[in-house]
């Protein structure tokens, strides 16, 4: 089979041949039809992640067909249309991972390949209104977003939710998913057309933060918010206590712009807030997340799809972070 390797920290991605994998007890071997990329390839390929176990076929994301199941595996999953839950091991605690949880795509062979091995119980069905470039935008973003926002921070319906960075792949689930349950979506973006997509998608307003003073701006708008979701800390995170209404909840997922700058502790005493650290989603938030989808009829927007060969220049192209949506990788026919 195909697939695309990453030798070491720091090369590039190159297309190999690779035997075909089969299928163990408790196991399906899923032929991926489509894949996605997330932030953590770019971070896997720089050495920036907490697993360093090169080399590596990555790819979290994937939708596909199962064609082998192993034994004790219901065999009515033969030829089905599926999405894969890149999750396993999280552990007995649903509050947290444990330290044995993995994500699909180092240690393990990921996606990035025409032919992957997951646990069936990872399996679910592929929502009939999704093509497999929709399917498999879906996955790890779409998890960390329904896991942050509803699971941790409890957000509902009528109630005014602030997303940061709204280009990025999870903070846009968390958009469309806020939008379908009926939520109030503000965003922050660094391009005021990316500004004006999310208000197409649902939005009801949004600000550049890379305009000076956008928090205080923000806060004359709108006044405060219920709930924040964030994947970029930095200065801007200190932004978001200050625009938390009393009984507030914060949300962060990422921290893409690195430390977290100066907080004054009375805002978050006195204001009551909750700061909710959060990643990826236990089985069943992906299952909670996969019910969510097929009742609001969530489309997945993608960006732009790469062939299979290309994704040396998708990880570019992520990097460079012009994108609105999902990057996805073609697999097989
Ligand atoms: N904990 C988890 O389970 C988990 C899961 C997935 C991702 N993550 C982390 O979450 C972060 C985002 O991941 P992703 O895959 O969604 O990445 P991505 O698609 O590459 O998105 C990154 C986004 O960050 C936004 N951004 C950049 N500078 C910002 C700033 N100063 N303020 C606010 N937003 C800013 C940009 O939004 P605009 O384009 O709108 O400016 C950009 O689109 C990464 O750090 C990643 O490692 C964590």
């Amino acid at each position: 089979m195909k697939a695309i390797y990453l030798e070491a920290v720091n090369s590039p991605f190159v297309l190999i041949e690779k035997d075909k994998p089969t299928a163990g007890p408790g196991e399906a071997i899923v032929q991926v039809k489509a894949a996605a990329l997330n932030h953590r390839d770019v971070w896997i390929q720089y050495g920036r992640y907490f697993t360093k176990d090169y080399p590596a076929i990555l790819g979290s994301d994937g939708a596909g067909v199962v064609t082998e199941v192993g034994e004790g595996v219901d065999q009515s999953w033969l030829e089905q249309e599926v999405v894969i839950d890149p999750s396993t091991d999280w552990g007995d605690n649903p509050h947290a991972h444990s330290n044995a949880y993995k994500v699909l795509g180092m240690p393990q062979d990921g996606t990035f390949a025409e032919y992957v091995k997951v646990l069936a119980s990872n399996l679910h069905r592929k929502p009939a209104h999704l093509s497999f470039e929709e399917a498999a935008a879906l996955p790890l973003a779409g998890v960390t977003a329904y896991r942050t926002m509803f699971t941790k921070c409890g957000l509902k319906a009528g109630e005014r939710v602030l997303i940061t960075g709204a280009g990025g792949g999870v903070a846009l689930f968390a958009v469309q998913f806020a939008v379908a349950a009926g939520a109030e979506v503000w965003v922050t973006s660094g391009s005021d057309d990316k500004i004006e997509k999310a208000k197409a998608l649902g939005a009801t307003g949004g600000i550049n933060y890379k305009q000076e003073n956008w928090g205080k701006t923000l806060k004359a708008l709108v006044g405060g918010f219920d709930v924040s979701i964030d994947g970029a800390a930095g200065e801007g995170f200190v932004q978001l206590v200050k625009l938390a209404k009393p009984g507030g909840r914060i949300g962060i997922y990422g921290g893409t712009t690195g430390m977290i700058g100066q907080i004054n502790p009375a805002e978050l005493f006195w204001k009551q807030l909750a700061i909710h650290g959060s990643t990826m989603g236990t089985n069943q938030d992906f299952a909670d997340m996969m019910a969510f989808v097929e009742k609001t009829q969530v489309k997945p927007v993608v960006d732009i799809v790469f062939p299979l060969a290309e994704i040396e220049q998708a990880m570019r192209y992520m990097e460079a972070g012009k994108q609105f949506g999902k990057i996805v990788v073609k697999v097989s026919q």
